[in-house]
């Protein structure tokens, strides 16, 4: 079993690596994102094979990131370095890690942008802007917003100082104490929250649009949007759940652990599209409208419900905390790698990263509104960084991570780290080995093909 502990300590206890990996998981990706790139794919099938991916692509890659942070008790590149040197295989399996640390930081760079809506939605409903709103207000509120650089650099600025703030702290004083406070929190507002949507709402035409699947909506872009999506989702492919390993005591089970943590985020998706779709239905919406999707429909909803301002508050205040916990894990491989690499304080290492981020941010906020007119093959900077790294990079490094543990660690390194059952670990490796490899790259090369 992997000794040793990581320079960055470790987490209090298995519970807490798993609220840990949880917030990470569980973000803007389940509230913000799943509905809306569900629309835009024709719901059920895309569901489907969103479920799919989850299963035979999100588990076991999941369970190589741990097993190779906790392993490596390194920064992403230097687990990975450490651990191909140990089994006398090339150290180039390296850049793998690094593409991660910098995957992380474009991610993060329009992740902050949308953390940073939600904060202002957060102001909105706390002076009761939603109240009896009209569906054309909806629209024209979120509108406003997204033609405004200056309120939209001022809340991604927020946004980026929240996440710092728990950065610079470290793992023990910072990230511990954040998943402890701010994840059950998360998850008992976001229950509150469901129980009433499901007892209100049309919860059958959404369950029929998100589970009656429809296969003619189903092309090689759907696909590709599902694979994307289960990778962003679960937060997989750039080193954070595996830098959260790095950080995890060497008796927890990761089997057990990582079941419980895509347990728990495929609940939270499913669960919110539930309670969401109804609302876009009895609108007169349409699910296809794209990121703007939950920032016009929830004032909608929230407006016209009894007590509508306090729920209008928990929300995006449930949803501010999801980004919060989320983007706290996306900086992480970069800040590690800058403290041991660079032999910077974490403080300096996490303005650093933060900073050259919040930067990278402006580019996403003015493709919006100034800068809308430039595209890169049909999108603009923010659909491009979105695209790039959701549908291409994350499910490169999760393909990547897949062959390093299914081939180049060891049998006998594996077994050791996972300690589970004889039929699970062979299933485990069969999945590492081959199932996942091959349907990242069929799905891949399929898009690149023209599918
Ligand atoms: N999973 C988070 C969400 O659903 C986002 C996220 C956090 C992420 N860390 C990540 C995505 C690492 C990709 C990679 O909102």
């Amino acid at each position: 079993m992997g000794s040793g502990q990581s320079i960055h300590g470790q987490w209090s206890s298995r519970l807490t690596f798993i609220l840990a990996a949880t917030g990470s998981a569980v973000g803007l990706g389940n509230i913000w994102r799943f509905p809306y790139v569900a629309g835009e794919n024709g719901g059920g099938a895309f569901v489907l094979v969103y479920l799919l991916c989850v299963l035979v692509i999100g588990l076991p890659i999941i369970m190589a990131e741990i097993l190779v942070g906790r392993r490596g008790r390194r920064n992403p590149m230097d687990s990975i370095r450490v651990l191909a040197l140990a089994e006398g295989r090339s150290p180039h399996w390296q850049w793998a890690g690094l593409l991660g640390v910098l995957t992380g930081t474009l991610i993060l760079s329009f992740y902050a942008m949308i953390g940073g809506w939600t904060l202002a939605y957060l102001a909105e409903a706390a002076r009761g802007a939603f109240v009896d709103i009209t569906p054309a207000a909806a629209e024209r509120m979120l509108g406003d917003l997204l033609a405004d650089p200056w309120t939209m650099l001022f809340w991604h600025s927020v946004f980026m100082g929240l996440v710092t703030a728990v950065s610079v702290r470290g793992v023990e004083g910072g990230l511990d104490r954040a998943a402890q406070l701010l994840t059950p929190g998360l998850l008992l507002i976001l229950l509150a929250m469901v129980g009433y949507g499901l007892s209100t709402g049309d919860v059958g035409r959404a369950a029929h649009f998100l589970f009656a699947p429809d296969f003619s909506r189903l092309d090689g872009e759907a696909v590709l949007a599902a694979m994307g999506q289960a990778f962003f989702s679960l937060s997989l492919g750039m080193g954070a759940i595996m830098i959260y390993g790095s950080y995890l005591r060497s008796d927890t089970s990761i089997p057990g652990s990582s079941l419980a943590i895509v347990a728990m985020d495929t609940a939270v998706a499913l669960v919110a599209g539930l309670a969401f779709f109804p609302v876009v239905f009895a609108n007169g919406l349409d699910p296809a409208e794209g990121p703007g999707l939950v920032f016009v429909t929830l004032p909608l909803a929230l407006g016209q419900m009894p007590f509508g301002s306090g729920f209008a508050v928990a929300f995006f205040l449930m949803l501010a905390v999801a980004a919060w916990t989320s983007a706290i894990s996306l900086m992480e491989p970069a800040v590690a790698w800058l403290v041991e690499r660079r032999a910077l304080s974490r403080l300096r290492a996490g303005l650093i990263a933060a900073g050259a981020i919040w930067a990278l941010g402006i580019l996403s906020i003015l493709s919006l509104n100034l800068w809308s007119g430039y595209t890169i093959a049909g999108r603009t900077a923010f659909e491009a960084l979105d695209y790039l790294t959701n549908n291409i990079l994350l499910p490169l490094g999760g393909m990547a991570v897949a062959v390093f543990a299914g081939w180049t660690l060891s049998r006998a390194v594996t077994a050791d780290e996972l300690d589970a059952a004889a039929p699970a670990y062979s299933a485990w490796r069969l999945l590492v080995r081959y199932v996942s490899p091959l349907a990242v790259g069929v799905v891949l090369v399929g898009k690149l093909l023209g599918g």
